[in-house]
């Protein structure tokens, strides 16, 4: 019993602070001291602060291609003038037919706004109902926060993805490797799936680690 109390703060803590939205700043900016943020280090002094250190330039084209997508994701870690002002977004391009795989951001709700190209785009809720349609350059879903979302390029040109997340580091779990490449014992795996073990090893194989 005496045991009980402290587990059960731990619990709640950890609740708290998987739960919390990313705090309210207390200073008009805080660029973090060693240049490189993570998450809590101490402002740097605001007088040394300078306009570049506002300015991002790295997403002025895209990434490097894997499978038909890349993703150049600018969070307060490559861009340390966003530390504690709770946003941070992301370039993402597709070839005709990549994908982006299901995933989700444990932290964050995104806004993808289309700047160029057609994308297949959807989410699914929590009573696994799909919301998904093709969207074009203009226009802009949300996908709400924890939610498993994707997209497609149906188009015949490369598309374009500008998104938008309401968390400095809104953390992003891709299901294909967050259950394949995970190291999960296989049984479990072969009874989730419905998939025998050579079915299973495949699976890893192509998600595993690489
Ligand atoms: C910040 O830098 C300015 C200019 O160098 C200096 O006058 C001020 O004392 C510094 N403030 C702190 C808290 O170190």
């Amino acid at each position: 019993m005496p045991l009980k109390m402290p587990f059960l703060i731990l619990i709640f803590l950890h609740i708290h602070a998987v739960l919390a939205p990313d705090p309210e700043p207390l200073h008009d900016f805080c660029l973090p001291s060693t240049g490189h943020s993570s998450t809590f280090l101490p402002c740097k002094n605001s007088s040394l602060a300078k306009v570049e250190d506002f300015i991002f330039s790295g997403i002025k084209g895209p990434g490097k291609f894997k499978a038909g997508f890349s993703a150049i994701p600018v969070t307060s870690t490559a861009f340390p003038g966003l530390n504690t002002l709770g946003m941070s977004f992301v370039r993402a391009d597709l070839d005709p037919g990549g994908i982006n795989v299901p995933h989700f951001h444990p932290r964050a709700t995104e806004t993808a706004f289309v700047l160029d190209g057609k994308v297949y785009s959807g989410f699914v809720d929590s009573q696994n109902r799909v919301f998904a349609k093709v969207i074009e350059k203009g226009e802009v879903m949300v996908f709400p926060k924890g939610l498993v979302h994707f997209q497609m390029n149906v188009g015949k040109s490369r598309a374009t993805i500008l998104g938008s997340f309401n968390s400095q580091n809104p953390g992003s779990v891709k299901l294909p490797s967050a259950v394949f490449g995970s190291g999960i014992e296989g049984a479990v795996l072969e009874k989730a799936f419905g998939l025998n073990s050579k079915e299973i090893g495949k699976m890893r194989k192509r998600y595993g680690p690489q």
